[in-house]
């Protein structure tokens, strides 16, 4: 049975006139959930989301709560918010929405977090090439200036906060929170070696929460319903409502808001979302989580599209990017593509991911254009097993995640789909037929 399609929370007014601006927001109950919060305790307003269930939607899904009370309260020096708006992984593409079509929903979330937090600045980093969204998320800090949300005193209360919006020059590495922090002190984006974590030493030296745009979108939601209605939205594990991004073969891709029970299946097929695939083709596989998350087979998209029920099947929810490919496609072709990128953006620090991504990309190209041999098809799979072994996730040779996020795909698509990679060998050309290459530099 499919999972009822809910009342959205974050996208409701995105088709509103002017759903940008102080004033619609505010015409619809905006900013009284900070209202609530600042008549609340800090601890009690981080008690609050804990309760909420609400996790990371950035794409480890790590709960927020918990992640607020890891800052240190009596820290002397000065503690910072960094709101991650990077969002750079193929496939994901929801933030963008929330700063260009109601930037007010994240400020109010950032306004929360820095009472909670005792945080007096915060910075917003956006993606360089977010021109559009940084002009509409600037207005909207002005408007929130001018209103008396920002600045002295946060809605008339004695607690200041100011709010500075930075956009980065266009490298996938700064998404990851420890290299952002260090292209926000203005340094080249190389993430940090951890522990120590953010929260304890970052900004500066300082604490500083590493929030995603849409994670601290839903922070006013919990306040506004309550956290109990707002994780009764949700799993046991996974409080509210959540943006999904479909992409690939479909009749409807898009940006939809979905309840965290919403199945593969249901996202792919169903009325209110992607209404299946065009012209009869069939499902061959889908990424599920950004292109970083290990690929699924057809037999596995009853699953539904949250954090703890991709686990069993060594997967990741991810940044809720889903990349439907159907029976046309070339699964060489693909992971060479999905190869590459990460070849491109390794910031070259550590060697298994320096060394190891462009040899993974050189490898498929070989196998695609049916140059390769079997012992070609080991060696993939080790190269990818020194970057990080799979399964289970989460065990790197690496300093930061996109070393595990270059290893995983082919790993994933190895376990998978195996007999394609086989069957460029044996046949000794692409069973797809030929594509041209195009021009792609020194990694193809
Ligand atoms: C290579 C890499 C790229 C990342 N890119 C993003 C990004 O664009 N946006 C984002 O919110 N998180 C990104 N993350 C995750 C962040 O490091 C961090 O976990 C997140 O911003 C925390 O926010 P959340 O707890 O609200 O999800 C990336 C991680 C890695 C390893
Ligand atoms: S894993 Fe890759 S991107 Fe991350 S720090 Fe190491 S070399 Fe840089």
């Amino acid at each position: 049975m499919a999972a009822p399609v809910i009342e959205p929370l974050i996208s409701k007014y995105w088709g509103s006139p002017q759903s940008w601006t102080l004033d619609a927001y505010r015409k619809r109950g905006g900013y009284e959930g900070l209202k609530k919060a600042l008549e609340m305790a800090p601890a009690a307003v981080i008690d609050e989301v804990k309760k909420s269930n609400l996790r990371g939607r950035g794409g480890a899904g790590f709960p927020t709560g918990l992640k607020w009370s890891f800052v240190p309260k009596d820290s002397p020096k000065p503690k910072y918010l960094a709101v991650n708006g990077d969002e750079s992984e193929p496939g994901t593409f929801k933030d963008r929405y929330i700063l260009e079509l109601d930037p007010h929903m994240m400020l109010e979330g950032i306004a929360i977090a820095a009472w909670a937090l005792g945080v007096h600045t915060c910075y917003v980093y956006l993606r360089g090439e977010f021109k559009f969204p940084a002009e509409r998320c600037q207005a909207a800090i002005d408007e929130a200036y001018k209103a008396g949300i920002f600045g002295k005193k946060v809605l008339g209360k004695d607690f200041e906060l100011n709010c500075y919006l930075v956009r980065g020059a266009g490298a996938y590495i700064c998404g990851e929170e420890t290299a952002l922090l260090e292209s926000l002190e203005g340094k080249k984006g190389w993430p940090r070696l951890k522990p120590p974590f953010p929260a304890v030493v970052g900004l500066f030296g300082c604490p500083t929460v590493v929030n995603n745009v849409e994670t601290l979108a839903s922070v006013p939601h919990v306040f506004a319903m309550g956290p109990e209605k707002y994780a009764k939205l949700g799993t046991d594990k996974s409080g509210g409502t959540r943006l999904v991004c479909l992409s690939g073969t479909v009749n409807r891709p898009g940006v939809y808001e979905c309840s965290m029970h919403t199945t593969f299946n249901d996202l792919i097929f169903g009325d209110a979302y992607g209404r299946g695939l065009p012209n009869g083709r069939k499902v061959k596989a889908v990424i599920p989580g950004g292109s970083s998350a290990p690929v699924l087979s057809p037999h596995e998209l009853g699953t539904a599209m949250e954090f703890e029920a991709l686990k069993p099947l060594q997967s990741m929810a991810g940044s809720g990017g889903v990349i439907v490919m159907d029976d046309r496609t070339c699964m060489v072709r693909s992971l060479w593509r999905v190869a590459r990128f990460y070849a491109e953006e390794s910031c070259g620090q550590c060697t298994p991911c320096r060394e190891g991504t462009p040899w993974q990309t050189r490898l498929l190209r070989k196998i695609e254009e049916g140059r390769a041999d079997m012992e070609d098809l080991e060696l993939l799979s080790n190269v990818a097993t020194s970057i990080a072994p799979y399964p289970p996730i989460g065990l790197g040779n690496t300093i930061c995640a996109l070393g595990d996020a270059a290893a995983l795909p082919t790993h994933s698509f190895l376990m998978r789909f195996r007999a394609e990679f086989e069957a460029h060998i044996h046949e000794k050309r692409c069973p797809f037929g030929d594509k041209p290459w195009g021009e792609f530099g020194e990694w193809s």
